[in-house]
């Protein structure tokens, strides 16, 4: 009877509005605070938004989607499960099976074995610092490409006198471009590289989703192809993978002969075209700390660099700790086991993509330039475009005015990843370099926020807009010369001393 009776009725899956694929289960209640509470704060911080108290961010928090993820009760759980023995702990076992399970039985060895080659280590960079500082040693003039190397990744393999090289998308550029994969690289500038430069390519390194390239997804056709161009050339292939989940949703919506594999199978077939990856567990890992470098067995990097393996466990056990725990506390990596088995779920990730899309598209509709297509995990408004008909000029940093701006006036923390965070200051001319990209970015944390939350940022955004004419660009008081300046500058509004 109820059966025939709900048969007539609009399809769950066909309403416009679905419920979460979950609820929540604790909760943290803001401090409130007012506007010009913000302001003196922020002010007092030089306008950096990285020195500005959270517990004052009374709105939306979008420094980064990295760590911030909510957990599930059952991780909560899990982590009640720790064992913080020295060797060998419980969660070890239990992650060598569950990166297994998820990457390719190949990622992971036996301790026993004696061919060391899953590597854990407390966040993404440490993973990033132990591999290029083993490859740092191989020769000068040596060359990383990327489709777009994270920030981190970059300082990483600067520091070791390696020049990393950013190939982005034609279509990345192409504001028309309704393109899905913009975070693809560029195949025919890898094969130029390639071909100039003989034996000077170490590895190369496809982040999934591109974090620098507009967190854009990176096709499995461009993985394989860049997969086959590498091995021809004799060179090993690496995922910067933190997003590796997000980036397998991608591929099943919207990549042709994917719609019916699972998320699982896809991120399979991912990894089984490259030879290692490094990856923060902060962000497709779901949760607060945690990180690995791991080798494919019998891959061409451990079969090339025959003497790294080794001498990155020394690295890991100089540095971080015994190798079977890394940097990582026996809680943590319980906590890490489930945040995997639940992450590839696709009720998850249909709810979670979709939500940063939606916010992309309350943006679009009050006018915002932004992005587009929306990436996984954050909304990247165009700088540059958002101040197209002002007197701003590149070198004012509107992005970094903006961010000051929406957080004094209405509490939300956005980040600028543009003309200041990926610009750099050359002393001798006294002139600004600025990067082909402008972005404010908003990373939206995972399980965290609700569409209600995401409106508001949306219309807080056209307030400032509707006004852009009237913003002022800053000064930068302290830190342009410096490496990774986004995270050390101070800044002052331009009409307070010019
Ligand atoms: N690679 C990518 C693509 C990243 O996005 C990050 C961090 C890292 C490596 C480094 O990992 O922070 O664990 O050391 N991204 C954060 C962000 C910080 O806000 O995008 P980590």
């Amino acid at each position: 009877m109820l059966g025939s009776l709900i048969k007539g009725l609009p399809k769950e899956e066909d309403l416009s509005v679905k419920s979460r694929p979950y609820f929540n289960h604790s909760i943290e209640f803001k401090k409130s605070c007012t506007a010009e509470e913000r302001a003196k704060v922020l002010e007092k911080a030089g306008l950096n938004v990285f020195f500005f108290p959270a517990d004052m961010v009374s709105g939306c928090d979008f420094l980064s989607d990295s760590g911030t993820t909510t957990m599930t009760n059952e991780q909560w759980a899990s982590l009640q499960m720790g064992d913080e023995t020295y060797g060998s702990n419980r969660g070890y076992f239990l992650l060598m099976e569950q990166i297994r399970e998820l990457f390719g039985i190949e990622f992971f060895n036996e301790m026993t074995a004696g061919r060391p080659n899953a590597f854990i280590f407390h966040q993404g960079r440490p993973c990033e610092d132990a591999l290029f500082t083993m490859l740092g040693k191989l020769g000068q003039g040596q060359i990383i490409p990327s489709n777009g190397h994270f920030d981190t990744t970059e300082a990483n393999i600067e520091n070791n006198q390696i020049r990393a090289l950013n190939l982005f998308s034609k279509e990345l550029k192409d504001e028309n471009s309704k393109f899905h994969f913009k975070g693809n690289m560029d195949v025919e500038k890898l094969k130029e590289v390639l071909d100039k430069n003989p034996g000077k390519v170490p590895v190369v390194y496809l982040t999934i989703t591109n974090n620098t390239g507009g967190g854009q997804p990176v096709s499995m056709e461009n993985i394989k192809e860049i997969s086959e161009l590498c091995h021809k050339n004799n060179i090993p292939l690496f995922f910067d993978a933190c997003r590796f989940a997000e980036n397998s949703w991608f591929i099943k919506k919207f990549e042709y002969g994917y719609s019916n594999k699972s998320i699982k199978d896809i991120i399979k077939e991912m990894f089984s075209h490259v030879d290692g990856f490094t990856i923060s567990f902060k962000k497709d890992g779901l949760v607060n700390m945690g990180g690995g470098l791991f080798l494919k067995d019998n891959g061409l990097f451990v079969k090339k660099y025959s003497q790294i393996p080794d001498a990155l466990m020394n690295h890991q056990i100089v540095k971080e700790g015994n190798p079977s725990y890394g940097g990582m506390s026996g809680r943590d990596i319980m906590a890490l086991v489930t945040g995997l088995k639940t992450i590839h779920r696709e009720d998850y990730l249909d709810f979670r993509v979709n939500q940063v899309k939606e916010f992309g598209d309350a943006m679009l509709k009050k006018g915002i330039p932004i992005l587009t297509p929306t990436g996984g995990h954050a909304i990247y408004m165009d700088v540059n475009k958002f101040f197209q008909d002002t007197n701003m000029k590149p070198g004012d940093f509107g992005g970094v005015s903006f961010t000051a701006i929406l957080l004094a006036a209405y509490g939300h923390r956005a980040c600028e990843l543009g003309n200041f965070a990926f610009g750099s200051y050359d002393p001798i001319t006294k002139t600004e370099k600025f990067p082909e990209v402008n972005f404010v970015r908003f990373a939206v944390p995972r399980l965290r926020y609700e569409k209600q939350d995401l409106d508001s940022v949306a219309e807080a955004v056209k307030g400032i807009y509707d006004l852009r004419k009237e913003i002022p660009g800053v000064n930068v008081v302290y830190g342009k010369d410096l490496v990774l300046r986004h995270f050390k500058a101070r800044f002052e509004f331009k009409n307070q001393s010019s």
